[in-house]
């Protein structure tokens, strides 16, 4: 969903302010701007929710700058759940490498479209929807996911509402969710910071 380059490439110079939309081109490329070696994993999924990103976007693998494209590694510890989030500037298209994990999103109407994914399958989040991946399965499970922006951003809902700075106050928040402050102040405490 980025905006279209104009020149052949514009490896980032992320010494640089980035402008209106990425960062002005590196004057001095060589092949290793265009090669990244930070997707295989493993990585330590041993956190609250058992699970780990590793992005390979404009900030981590600068030559995608102004190319539309980004990649993550995603893996999950058995049971862990990658939190419902969205992607402001881009779908996702992914697929697992190892594992089996349940794979949700939610349109704007509150439907639920969700499948268990198993390795070698694949999946798409339209543009901005909420979802999230599950692995119910009894191993580590791994995937690849792609986004069509250099930089989709991911609004994570359980941190955007309770781990907010500063905090939404919990006026907001019991009137929202139609509970009370001890819930409220609860949740706050498991995301602050
Ligand atoms: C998975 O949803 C991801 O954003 O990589
Ligand atoms: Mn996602």
């Amino acid at each position: 969903a980025d905006s279209d380059p104009l020149q052949d490439f514009c490896v980032g110079d992320l010494k640089a302010s980035p402008s209106i939309n990425g960062f002005p081109c590196k004057s001095a490329v060589s092949a290793s701007d265009f090669f990244y070696s930070g997707l295989g994993g493993p990585l330590d999924t041993s956190n609250p929710n058992g699970v780990t990103v590793a992005p390979a976007n404009v900030l981590t693998f600068p030559a995608l700058n102004t190319l539309g494209l980004s990649m993550n590694n995603v893996e999950l510890a058995p049971g862990g759940v990658n939190p419902p989030h969205s992607h402001p500037r881009a779908s996702e298209v992914g697929t697992v490498i190892q594992g089996s994990v349940f794979v949700g999103f939610l349109t704007t109407n509150s439907t639920l479209f969700s499948k268990v994914v198993n390795a070698g399958e694949a999946f798409v989040i339209p543009r901005g929807l909420v979802h999230f991946q599950w692995n119910v399965g009894q191993v580590k499970a791994r995937m690849i996911t792609a986004f069509n922006s250099q930089l989709p951003g991911a609004v994570v809902l359980p941190n955007t509402l309770f781990g907010s700075n500063p905090e939404i106050p919990n006026a907001v928040l019991t009137r929202a969710f139609r509970t009370d402050d001890t819930t409220v102040q609860n949740l706050k405490s498991k995301f602050s910071g």
